[in-house]
Formats: structure tokens, sequence, C-alpha cells
């Protein structure tokens, strides 16, 4: 006998019980209706329902405050059973604050059917996978996600991590904001690890490096003979995040016009190739990162509003690592544990003199600061243990706190990416040119430029 998922839908309008019901009877679910929150808490705890859709704003009786009342109360009964929320975007804060309850994800009216079912699908399999992994692992029901690239015990971390578990599965946009090299992108990658969505790509876009010009072919891809160039059809990064996550980096350096662009798909996940009238709808989890402060962009003008609301529902902000310096030594020994394993070098102890400097300096770079003094240091001491002496030898040697700069900050890395940088830039931005120069093939440059993050406004 095949077990229908059953699904409550608590919902006080009798047009939206009924679309709904429709809905799901025809995904072969079996729908159960309730009205009244006291209706609602019954069912709940006397029937066993696979998923609930919880409207969080009933018209006449209850207000959002007593909708995440009810969350509360569901997730006390029944803890493992998703709860899905249904908002308004006016009151998308709610949606919120019932994730950071325990609600399994959200939909805002008027919602979308296709991504509605596919919420709901997603929601039933990760609490069955949930239910599974307690079965198996008797005695350890709460097992905890690993973040095992993740280095830190700092409260401030730790709380990011829980933030990370909670939104991970969800299919809410998260913007992550802090000062460079504070590890934006590392959080963006773990979300994505931690989401249904781990096993399809992850497209980081640097909306920093793409001119204004290129911005539409570059997102949206275009069709063979929509411009010059164009020799053949090419998907955009959009399509390429089909099912998986997009990271838009450095989303406050774009420009506005771009911005009305990406409003639009954000808006609908739909959008056209150039040169090309039919429309592409994709499956696409949106995550941002910044280090820029985006709502005194708004202030000046220079960002829209509207897109940033569309962005931020979810923000984490990463805080310097000046502010847990707590965490410095724990860091330190993991960068000097992986160059050793890197580099295949010879193990070497920092001293505790050594901590105690790191933990004293200010790290206006971050932790990307300290990942690459850590390496640097490394690479020029002779000793087994790394002291003061050694951090302030490798200082000296041209360690370049500011990442931005195109100066080496002292990494194999690094100076690859570098020369790469200056060899295009002599170049003119010729790439047959630049790769003659470097002396490997424009297939090898393109996997380079790729491994680095390197974009430039011509291809040729
Ligand atoms: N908590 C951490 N544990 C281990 N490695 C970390 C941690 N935070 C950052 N890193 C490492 O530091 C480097 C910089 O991190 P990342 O690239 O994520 O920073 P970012 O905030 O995106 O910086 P930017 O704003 O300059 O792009 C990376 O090599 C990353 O793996
Ligand atoms: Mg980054």
């Amino acid at each position: 006998m095949i077990m229908l998922h059953r699904i409550l839908v608590c919902d006080d309008d009798d047009a939206v019980r009924s679309s709904l019901g429709f809905l799901l009877t025809k995904a072969g679910y079996m729908p159960n209706f309730a009205s009244r929150p006291e209706d609602i808490i019954r069912y709940v705890s006397e029937a066993d329902f696979d998923l609930v859709l919880l409207d969080m704003n009933f018209s006449v009786s209850i207000n959002g405050e007593e909708g995440i009342e009810l969350l509360r109360k569901i997730k006390i009964l029944k803890p493992s059973v998703p709860v899905i929320l249904i908002t308004a975007w006016a009151s998308l804060e709610l949606a919120v604050r019932g994730i950071k309850l325990g609600a399994s994800d959200f939909v805002t009216k008027p919602w979308n059917n296709f991504q509605l079912l596919k919420i709901i699908e997603t929601s039933i399999t990760l609490s069955g996978n949930q239910k599974k992994e307690q079965n198996f692992v008797s005695g350890k029901s709460e097992k905890l996600i690993e973040f095992q690239a993740i280095i830190g015990e700092d409260p401030k971390l730790v709380e990011i991590l829980e933030i990370i578990k909670r939104v991970a599965p969800t299919h809410a946009p998260v913007l992550i904001t802090g000062e460079s090299g504070t590890g934006k992108e590392l959080i963006a990658s773990a979300i994505h690890q931690y989401s249904a969505r781990k096993a399809k790509p992850f497209v980081k876009v640097n909306l920093g490096g793409i001119p204004a010009s290129l911005f539409e072919s570059e997102m949206f891809g275009y069709r063979k003979g929509a411009f010059t160039d164009a020799k053949s059809d090419h998907a955009g990064r959009f399509e390429k995040a089909h099912k998986g996550t997009i990271f838009l980096d450095e989303i406050g350096d774009l420009n506005l016009t771009s911005q009305v662009k990406l409003l639009r798909v954000l808006q609908d996940q739909t959008f056209e190739r150039l040169g090309d009238t039919n429309s592409i709808t994709v499956d696409v989890r949106i995550l941002s990162a910044t280090n820029q402060n985006l709502y005194s962009l708004v202030n000046k003008g220079y960002f829209r509003e509207d897109l940033l609301y569309r962005i931020n529902l979810i923000q984490i902000e990463v805080p310097p690592l000046r502010q847990r310096s707590n965490d410095i030594p724990l860091l330190a020994d993991y960068f000097v544990n992986q160059a050793v394993k890197t580099y295949s070098l010879s193990n070497k102890l920092i001293s505790k003199e050594g901590k105690q400097w790191l933990c004293n300096q200010v790290w206006p770079g971050n932790v990307r600061e300290l990942k690459n003094i850590m390496e640097r240091t490394l690479l020029l001491t002779k000793s087994d243990t790394i002291n003061t002496d050694d951090f302030i030898g490798a200082q000296k040697t041209g360690w370049n706190p500011d990442p931005k700069r195109h100066g080496s900050s002292g990494t194999l890395d690094d100076m690859e990416k570098q020369m790469i940088i200056s060899t295009i830039e002599e170049c003119g931005g010729n790439l047959s040119r630049s790769s003659e120069k470097l002396g490997i093939s424009r297939a090898t440059l393109y996997r380079k430029m790729e491994k680095h993050g390197i974009q430039t406004e011509k291809n040729e």
C-alpha cells in the first residue's frame, strides 16, 4: 500500500484552503485543513502529519505575533514535523523570526505553485532523512553538523555556525557582510554544502569584476548572433547555477543599471538570453556578500533599496578577527598544519610567545592575512619552533597586509596570481599574447584565471 504524505493546511481563508487543497491532491499528497488556531493545535497533537503549512497572517482572528506563537506550540508538540510558513511580502520579517524558531522554510503570497511543491518535497525528504539518521545513530539523537573547514570557538562564530545550520536547508536568500578576509566566501560555500542543493552547482560570480556592458551576457547568456562575437549559444551564470546556488560576491560594487536587471531575476527567477525572446525559468538559491555597508549605499542612492530587501532576508555579519582574537592561536595552528600538508614540509610548532604576538596584532586583512603570514613564516623558518622573530622577519620580507593591493602577499598561489594579472595588464588584456609571454598555453591561462577569479573585459 502506498502511504500518502499528510499535510495540514492552516489558513482561515476558504479560497486559499481550497486552492491549496486542489494543488496538493493533484501532486499526490493528502491534505487536511484547519481554519482556527485552536483546531490547528488540536489536530497537530492528535494526528501524525508529515508537514504543516501555516499561514502567518490570519485575516481576522490572529495577527503575526499569534502566528509566531502557533509555530512555537507546533514545534513543542511535534519538533520533527516540518512547518512551512506562508507570509505576505510585507511581513517577511515574520518568516525570518519563524525560521529562527525552527520553521523549515517559507513562501510568500502570492506563491508560485511549482516552487511551493518543490519546497514541500524538500522539507519532507529532509525530515525523513533526519528521522533515519536518528534511528541509525542511537543515543546520538542530535547530530551536530561538523563544520570542518570553518575553524573557531568564539561565541560570535559559534552563533554564525548555528545560523548557517538553520538557514542552509531553506531557500532563504542570505546576505553575508563583514570586512575583507573574514570568511564570507567560506560561509557561503558552507551554506550550499549543508543544503539539499549540495550535489548541484555552486556558482560564484564576482560582481565587482564584471563591466556593466558585459553584465547581461555574463549573467543571462546569449544566443548565437546576438552580437558580433557571439559565435555560438552561451549559457549565463544563472542557467549554470540551475538547481544549485549562485553566490553574488561583492554585490555592493554593482552599478545601478545592472542592479535593475538583477532585481528582475531575483523577483521571478526568470530571464532571457541576449538575442532571445524565450524566457528561461531557473531554480536558484541566492547568496550574496559584500564588505561595504549596503544600508549607507542605499542612503547615498548607490544601491537600490528593493534589491537590498530581496537579498538580505537573513543577514550574517561576520566579525573582524580582532573581535574574536581568542580564535587566533587555533586558526594559526590550523593554517600551519594545512601548509605543512600542502607543501610537504616538516611539522613545526608555534611558541607560546609567538601565539601571544599573533593575538596582539590588529589584522586589518583578517583571517586571510593571518593565513598568509602563517604560510610565509613557515616557508622561511628553518627551526622546528616558530617564534615572534620569525613572524617579524617574514613581515619584513614583503608580506603585505592589504589583500586588495596588487603587491604579492607572499604565498606561492598569490605570486602566481599577481604575475598573471600584471602580464595581462602589460599586454593590454590580450590573452593570447599574455599566455605566450607567460610561457603557458591559452587553455592553461584560462584555467588559472578561473582558479584565481581573474576576469578581464576583453577575451582575445
Ligand atoms: N574561520 C575560518 N576557518 C578557517 N579558514 C578561514 C576562516 N575564515 C576565513 N578563512 C580562510 O581565510 C581566507 C579568506 O576567507 P574568505 O575568502 O572567505 O574571505 P572573504 O570575507 O570572502 O574576503 P573578501 O571580502 O576579501 O572577499 C580563505 O582562505 C578562507 O578559507
Ligand atoms: Mg570573498
